[in-house]
């Protein structure tokens, strides 16, 4: 792999036909045939939805609720990212081989790219959808302090990329309604990050049931706690602190940013809402997928 300087800020990659972070896109053919196992559970999600939210979640989950058992190591390597790769630290694909089952996989590759070994396998899947406007404020903001991606410019321009499809993982309306299809014939789980802030314990019993694990009510309420925006923003091991300060500058903006529902009302202009809910009715005619962009 190059070295860390010559991969920060760098264009994306094309990779299958969606543009892939340029560090991550390098040797592409580990993710390609990685072998899951029948008990692996799959987080995907396009980024900025939730991913990090559900992934403690589903680990509190396999850890009967209990937070010390999570709090000994970083998320990211006890959900570790499919695709991830960067100078002097173990790919994702590396990490995984190493772990013993279940184990709970973070990806955001969308659903006709995922490995076939996930599908072959019958792997269950939690997916997690966000309506579209408060992952394109979220996902530039990431853009601003995450140095493995390219400089997002602009908001302005920056939105423009968004709703062409020319930001990491491609079109985010491609995304949602590929695991929406999926879900017709495979075990997944299609949760929405505006459910779980309306409801956190109810969603949580969903994942849980759908991992067939039968926790007593103040086990879901623990975890309801733990999982909170405030808890996890200050816990070391969720919040990406724990990332080299070269990758990710969380004095430009936070990982755990505000952890709400409805703030792209404090990005977009009332022209650029219009002209994104324009092009967005033409990208979803047809779906019966249906988000709420406030609560
Ligand atoms: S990534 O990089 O794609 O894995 O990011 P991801 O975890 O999917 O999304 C980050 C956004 O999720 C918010 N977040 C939360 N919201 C509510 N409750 C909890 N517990 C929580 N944890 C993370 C995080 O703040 C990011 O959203 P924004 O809107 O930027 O605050």
């Amino acid at each position: 792999m190059a070295s860390a300087d010559s991969l920060l800020r760098q264009p994306w990659r094309t990779v299958h036909g969606i543009p892939m972070v340029c560090a991550f896109a390098h040797n592409w053919e580990r993710v390609d045939a990685f072998q899951s196992r029948p008990e692996d559970i799959v987080v995907a999600t396009f980024p900025k939805s939730g991913t990090t939210w559900v992934s403690e979640i589903v680990d509190l989950i396999l850890k009967g609720g209990d937070p010390e058992k999570c709090k000994q190591e970083a998320i990211t390597n006890r959900v570790p990212m499919l695709e991830f790769a960067a100078p002097e630290m173990l790919a994702g694909t590396e990490l995984l081989v190493l772990m013993p089952s279940p184990r709970i996989i973070k990806t955001h590759i969308p659903a006709h790219l995922l490995p076939k070994s996930f599908w072959e396998k019958r792997c269950k899947m939690v997916y997690v959808a966000r309506n579209a406007k408060d992952v394109a404020v979220s996902f530039y903001h990431f853009d601003l302090m995450n140095k493995l991606h390219p400089h997002p410019g602009t908001w302005a321009e920056y939105l423009e990329e968004f709703m062409a499809g020319r930001v990491a993982y491609g079109s985010w309306h491609d995304h949602v309604k590929g695991y929406w299809e999926r879900r017709k014939e495979h075990p997944i789980l299609y949760l929405f990050y505006e459910d779980m802030k309306e409801d956190p314990r109810r969603e949580i019993g969903k994942v849980a049931q759908f991992l067939q694990q039968d926790l007593p009510a103040a086990v879901l309420d623990a975890i309801t706690r733990h999982t909170s925006f405030e808890a996890m923003r200050d816990n070391p091991t969720t919040n990406y602190t724990s990332v080299p300060a070269d990758l990710m500058d969380h004095d430009i903006s936070p990982f755990m940013r505000k952890g709400i529902a409805g703030d792209w009302k404090n990005h977009f202009t009332v022209a650029q809402s219009e002209h994104f809910d324009e092009d967005y009715a033409q990208k979803m005619a047809g779906t019966d997928l249906h988000f709420r962009t406030e609560l």
